[in-house]
């Protein structure tokens, strides 16, 4: 409990029920996959994404590998992003979701993990559609 009191209560809330955990079908065109590894402890969070014909985010699911703060960090990403238009999502800074959690410094690493995922997933949603535009 003591522990806990050191969280703000965002990263609590995170923490303990975590939004939009799971898989989407990699298979679909529109959906875009990011997996990312933090070097600095060898977590890792896979974060994916679903849009529309538009280019706007309608899912977002995570499934993270890793500490608590990257957990937190993941659930509160995939929150934002959906809704946004792929061009919106991809300037989503860590520090935001930081500052959201109140993550402390060392701490930084794991919502940059977020920041990391969301823009390989929007990479890789766009090389597919891309792909797909050229058959
Ligand atoms: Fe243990 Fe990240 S590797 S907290
Ligand atoms: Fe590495 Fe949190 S300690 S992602």
């Amino acid at each position: 409990v003591m522990q806990k009191a050191a969280y703000h209560e965002n990263v609590i809330d995170h923490y303990e029920n975590p939004r939009n955990v799971g898989s989407l079908n990699k298979k679909e065109v529109n959906v875009g996959t990011g997996l990312v590894g933090a070097p600095a402890c060898g977590d890792v969070m896979r974060l994916q994404i679903k849009v529309d014909d538009d280019g706007k985010i309608i899912d977002a699911k995570f499934k993270t590998f890793g500490c608590g703060s990257a957990i937190a960090s993941s659930s509160l990403a995939t929150e934002w992003i959906k809704g946004k238009s792929m061009d919106d999502a991809g300037k989503i800074k860590n520090t935001e979701i930081a500052k959201e959690l109140s993550l402390p410094p060392v701490k930084l690493h794991c919502s940059m993990l977020a920041e990391d995922a969301i823009k390989a997933a929007i990479k890789d949603v766009a090389k597919k559609r891309g792909a797909k535009k050229e058959e």
